[in-house]
């Protein structure tokens, strides 16, 4: 799946890049850093702007989403983000909340479908609650709606004083949106297993049959994609007996929502989930876990979500498929050598924080980069890391 088809290669990317709150900073620092050296090892050229969203920009600004990040959105090819939300604003309206920045940024960019890639790594399987055989080989894409459904249905508001509040959120779909979503993961399963599987609760909700009659008529358009229908319940619980049954997801927002963090698990944790957002005026790369302000400012959180989120801006939006693939070989090679931020199990001398982690991989990004390794910059190579050091020298 393409988003752009960037044969431009030597061009100079322009990426805007939007840390948020809490562990974003930190997950973003890691990311940029990585892409940094990557553009540094080949011919290409990267330029790195910053704005504000969420808790941040409400404190600076007192908007969620302030003027100069929109202004910002038409410059550049890329938008990478941390990730929104903090306890300061856990009692402020919706409207005055961190993420409704976020709400706002993926309705102004349009950019309609987020996909999640769930892919489990071997070393990792241990790391999962459930049983590695059931988590072995586990490789799943969330086709999730994005700018549609409980999320911006209208009307949506709080009504009427103690003792007669009440609220509204209303679930909202016109067919051109199921239409163009389901589109988009028939042309993903086309390039993967050829399975999708639509979630829905149509058993329930008129939005819900709106949608699969939408979806079934899409389908009769992708004769060699097989097309079943799951209730969301359903789904939920096949997720987790016999996850490897999945190829492609495609949910309507909320559910996608709720379904991609139980699917993070498989994984073994949130933090190693990356997501790309698709279909709009520029994409829009974030991973799938929140700011996590109990790790905030630590060095604890897993970069490797948003590193990932990274290697699929390269893919989707700058049309570098060579530097993306290197990126997840590299998260792949650090995760084989042992390496762990404290959310996974591991050993203990392999356990590093955010920043060496984004280390080791810029270090085995490097290896796969350079066909000189004598050029890899040998300050990074700390007393923990004997398999480089080895590897150096041998
Ligand atoms: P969360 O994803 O922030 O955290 C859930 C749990 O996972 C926590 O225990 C946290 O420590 C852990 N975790 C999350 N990311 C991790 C990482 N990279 N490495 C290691 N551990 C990690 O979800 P929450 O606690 O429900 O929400 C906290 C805030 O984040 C809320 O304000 C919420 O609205 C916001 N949020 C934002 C996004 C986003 O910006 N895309 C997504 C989800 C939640
Ligand atoms: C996510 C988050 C967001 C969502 C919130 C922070 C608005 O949970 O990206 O998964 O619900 O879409
Ligand atoms: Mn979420």
């Amino acid at each position: 799946m393409k988003e752009t088809n960037g044969e431009s290669g030597n061009l100079v990317k322009r990426i805007l890049l939007l840390p948020g709150d809490g562990i974003g900073p930190e997950v973003v620092d890691a990311a940029r850093r990585v892409l940094q050296v990557a553009v540094d090892c080949t011919d290409r050229g990267l330029e790195f702007e910053e704005g504000l969203i969420g808790g941040a920009a409400l404190e600076r600004t007192g908007e969620p989403l302030p003027a100069d990040t929109r202004v910002a959105l038409d410059r550049v090819d890329a938008v990478l983000l941390g990730a929104v939300g903090s306890p300061r604003w856990d009692q402020a309206p919706v409207d005055k909340r961190p993420e409704k920045g976020l709400l706002e940024l993926r309705a102004t960019l349009g950019t309609f479908a987020n996909l999640r890639p769930v892919r489990t790594y071997r070393p990792l399987l241990v790391a999962s609650s459930l049983k590695p055989q059931v988590v072995d080989g586990v490789d799943i894409v969330v086709v999730r709606e994005l700018t549609s459904d409980l999320y911006f249905g209208k009307p949506k508001e709080r009504r009427g004083e103690p003792p007669n509040r009440s609220a509204v959120d209303t679930m909202y779909y016109h067919e051109s949106e199921v239409e163009r979503i389901a589109r988009v993961a028939f042309e993903l399963a086309r390039e993967r297993r050829k399975q999708v599987t639509s979630v829905d609760k149509a058993n329930v909700l008129c939005a819900s049959q709106l949608w699969r009659e939408v979806v079934t008529e899409v389908a009769q358009e992708y004769p060699d994609v097989t097309l079943r229908h799951m209730l969301v319940d359903t789904a939920a619980m096949q997720l987790v007996r016999d996850p490897r049954q999945f190829d492609v997801l495609l949910t309507a927002n909320m559910f996608g929502d709720i379904l991609s963090d139980e699917a993070a698990i498989l994984t073994g944790s949130i933090g190693m989930l990356p997501s790309a957002s698709i279909g709009g005026r520029v994409g829009l790369y974030e991973p799938v876990h929140g700011s996590a302000p109990d790790l905030a400012g630590k060095d604890q959180a897993n970069p490797l979500g948003t590193i990932l989120s990274a290697a699929m801006m390269c893919r989707l939006s700058l049309g570098w498929p060579d530097i993306a693939e290197a990126i997840e070989l590299a998260v792949a090679d650090a995760l084989n050598a042992g390496y762990h931020t404290p959310d996974l199990p591991g050993s203990p001398a392999f356990q590093v924080g955010t920043r060496e982690m984004a280390d080791v991989v810029i270090d085995y990004l490097e290896r796969r980069l350079f066909a000189n390794p004598t050029k890899r910059r040998s300050d990074r190579v700390s007393g923990k890391r004997q398999d480089l050091v080895q590897w150096e020298a041998g």
